[in-house]
Order: structure tokens, then C-alpha cells, then sequence
């Protein structure tokens, strides 16, 4: 081992075990103060409490403050996975956003330096909603080839900032918020181990979710951006009947690539889109919808936030417990998707709330 190469969670290189594994060593989350109800929505838009309720099962959600950003919520979930892993140190960081601080460049850098990692790798995964699950992949994959021993796997999005402030479909659905794990290395055999990974995209449903404007399709026209193009947008209807047939199958899938059948899975942690989306996806698998965890009606749909976050409300409720069976999986734009399994850990989340004071309600009119 080169000197210093310890620190920074860095390898030696060389042969690794086949038994090797990335594991699940703590869990943070961070969301705004500042919380948004549905009676404040109905207050500025054409909608209503009941409405959102039946339609969603979310009660309010959370917004960052004028000029605040991703990083600082990523930072502050980051922050408290490593506390609750009883660690300071980790050896990569993989952030999951579609709502980095800018383009470009990406904002784990900047997350890493601001968390005191030093020189570490750092990067960004672009797959909405399933980017956690994704992000989690890619952090497994450079434990599992011994490239690191510990990777800061973070999903942070603030979609407040991207809402067109008029679409009542996409306003009352979307929070800000981050959750954050640290994998570290360990073996297939303890709890904690990410067992699998099944993960899918299709990329000819492109226009179904996204935004129009800011990237080289648009650019390369010389023209301004139309204004309805900066903003979110989603075909609902379409989307959720896609989530409910891929999450299904991706659940499906990693049971069977992990080798448990659907019915012996404890919990069900999913992307936290819409209840009435769970509710088909536990009719769909046959399993009693009590089995799947659930945050939405307090946090909304957080994007690439929402497992983590999920995972962390659920474990400090007591709803995750070590020693269940777990699958995580995710649905979201591109289209993509994906799912993973892991025996639950022991271990104590930490949840935290970033100050909005003197901060106003997003989004705002471009
Ligand atoms: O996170 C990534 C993946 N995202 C998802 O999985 C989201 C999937 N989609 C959904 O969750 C739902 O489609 C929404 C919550 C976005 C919309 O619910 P919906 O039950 O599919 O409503 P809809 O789009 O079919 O609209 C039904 C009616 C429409 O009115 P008309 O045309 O029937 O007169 C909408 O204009 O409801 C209206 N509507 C609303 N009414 C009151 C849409 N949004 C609202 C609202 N308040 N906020």
C-alpha cells in the first residue's frame, strides 16, 4: 500500500475476495423547514386538501428558501450518514440529482470538499426518481472491484425549484429533501449487503417526464429557451401506469436474481411517487399493502430523496427492523428503473432540518 493510501478510504489494489460486498453502515436524511400544505397550494392554485389527499396521499411537503440548492441539503444528509456510521471519513462520493447546483460541473465535488473528505472520487448520477438506486449501484461497483472501502451514496433533489408555479399536476406532488447511506466493505453473508442489482431504462419514453430547456437540444438552436421549456413537466396518467407495471416487474426480478420468493419480503421500500401507485404495485405483487413503507404524505415525492428518506422515516418509526428482507426500488424518468435487496442492519438514522429562515416559498415565475 502506497503511504497515506488509508486515508481517504482508499485500497491497496490487488486480488479482493469473492465473498466481498458493499454494506449499508448508516443513513442520514435532511429536509427544509420551511413546510408546504396542501391548504397553502389550494391557496394559490385551482386545487384542494381533499383533492390532493385522494389523489396522491400527501398531506404537505417541504421547501428550500431563495437561494439555497441541492448541495446544502446533500451536504447536511451526507453529514448525518457518516454520524450515524460512527465515521467521518469515506472513500468516494456518488450523489443522485436531476436538480444539480448548475450543469456543470457536477455537484459531488463540491459536497465531498464541503463534508472535509479530501481528494476523493466524486460524481453525479442523472436518473431521476431510480437515481438513488443507481447510485447505489455505481457505489457498490467500486467496493465490490476494491477500488474504495466506503462510498457516501447521496439522493438530494429540490424539484421547487423546476415546478412551473401554475401546473397544479406537478406542483402539489413534488418536495425537496436528501437521504444519504455509507456503504462500506463487508461480505454477501452479513446483514446490511446489497445481495443484487436489477436495473432497466427505455429511452423511446423520453418525453413522458423531463424539461426541455437547458441542455444541447435547445442550445444548439441559437434561440432562447421558451418559457414553458425551463419548467418540469410530466404526462401523469402515463407515467404512473408505467411505474406500476415496472415497479412490479423490477421487484419481481430482483427477488428472483436474489433468490427469495415476493411473498417472503418484509418490506417493500419504493420510489415514494403516489400512494395509489403502492397500493397497485402491492396488488399487482399480491403482497398485503401494509408491507410497503411508506413518507409520501409528509414529504411528497422528494425524486431521487425519496428511498432514502423513506428508509431512514421507516427505520426510527420502527417499521424496518434488522434481520427483514428488503427490496428498494425505483421508478422514474428516461424512463428508468431499478430495484436492490438487503437484510436489513442494525442501525440508528439521524434526520435533521435545513433553516429556511428568512427564506420565501418556491417556485417562482422565470
Ligand atoms: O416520480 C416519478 C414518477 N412519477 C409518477 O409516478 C407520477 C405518476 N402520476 C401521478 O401520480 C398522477 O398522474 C398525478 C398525481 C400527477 C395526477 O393524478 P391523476 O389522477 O392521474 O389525474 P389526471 O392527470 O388524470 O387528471 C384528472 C383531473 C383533470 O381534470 P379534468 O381534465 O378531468 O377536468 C386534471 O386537470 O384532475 C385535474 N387535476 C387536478 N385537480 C385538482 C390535476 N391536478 C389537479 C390538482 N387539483 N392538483
Amino acid at each position: 500500500m502506497r503511504p497515506g493510501n488509508e486515508r481517504y478510504g482508499r485500497t491497496a489494489g490487488g486480488p479482493r475476495s469473492p465473498d466481498r460486498a458493499a454494506v449499508v453502515a448508516g443513513l442520514g436524511a435532511a429536509v427544509p423547514q420551511t413546510v408546504v400544505t396542501n391548504d397553502d397550494l389550494a391557496g394559490v392554485l385551482d386545487t384542494d386538501d381533499a383533492w390532493i389527499r385522494r389523489r396522491t396521499g400527501i398531506r404537505q411537503r417541504r421547501a428550500i428558501a431563495t437561494g439555497q440548492a441541492t448541495s446544502d441539503l446533500a451536504v447536511e444528509a451526507a453529514r448525518n450518514a457518516l454520524a450515524s456510521a460512527g465515521t467521518a471519513d469515506a472513500g468516494a462520493v456518488v450523489l443522485a440529482t436531476s436538480t444539480p447546483d448548475q450543469l456543470c460541473p457536477a455537484t459531488a465535488p463540491n459536497v465531498a470538499s464541503r463534508i472535509g473528505l479530501g481528494p476523493v472520487p466524486a460524481f453525479d448520477v442523472q436518473a431521476v426518481c431510480t437515481g438513488f438506486v443507481y447510485a447505489l449501484a455505481s457505489g457498490a461497483g467500486l467496493i465490490s472491484l476494491g477500488v474504495v472501502d466506503s462510498v457516501l451514496v447521496i439522493g438530494a433533489d429540490t424539484f421547487s425549484t423546476i415546478l412551473d408555479p401554475e401546473d397544479r399536476a406537478t406542483r402539489v406532488v413534488f418536495g425537496d429533501g436528501a437521504g444519504a447511506v455509507l456503504l462500506r466493505a463487508g461480505s454477501r453473508t452479513e446483514p446490511g449487503a446489497l445481495l443484487d442489482f436489477s436495473l432497466g431504462s427505455d429511452g423511446s419514453s423520453v418525453d413522458l417526464i423531463g424539461m426541455g430547456a437547458g441542455g444541447s437540444r435547445q442550445w444548439s438552436t441559437g434561440l432562447p429557451a421558451k418559457a414553458e421549456d425551463t419548467y418540469f413537466s410530466m404526462r401523469g396518467q402515463a407515467v404512473f401506469k408505467q411505474a406500476v407495471s415496472r415497479m412490479a416487474e423490477s421487484a419481481q426480478d430482483i427477488a428472483a436474481r436474489t433468490g427469495w420468493a415476493v411473498e417472503e419480503v418484509d418490506s417493500f421500500v419504493f420510489h415514494q411517487a403516489n400512494s395509489r401507485i403502492l397500493a397497485a404495485v402491492a396488488r399487482q405483487l399480491g403482497v398485503p399493502v401494509e408491507r410497503f413503507r411508506t413518507n409520501i404524505a409528509d414529504l411528497g415525492n422528494t425524486v431521487a430523496a425519496s428511498i432514502p428518506l423513506a428508509l431512514a422515516d421507516a427505520t426510527a418509526e420502527g417499521e424496518l427492523t434488522p434481520g427483514q428482507k428488503v427490496v428498494l426500488t425505483g421508478f422514474g424518468g428516461g424512463l428508468t428503473w431499478g430495484s436492490t435487496a438487503v437484510v436489513w442492519p442494525g442501525l440508528e438514522p439521524l434526520r435533521t432540518e435545513l433553516s429556511t429562515e428568512a427564506g420565501d416559498f418556491l417556485p417562482k415565475y422565470r
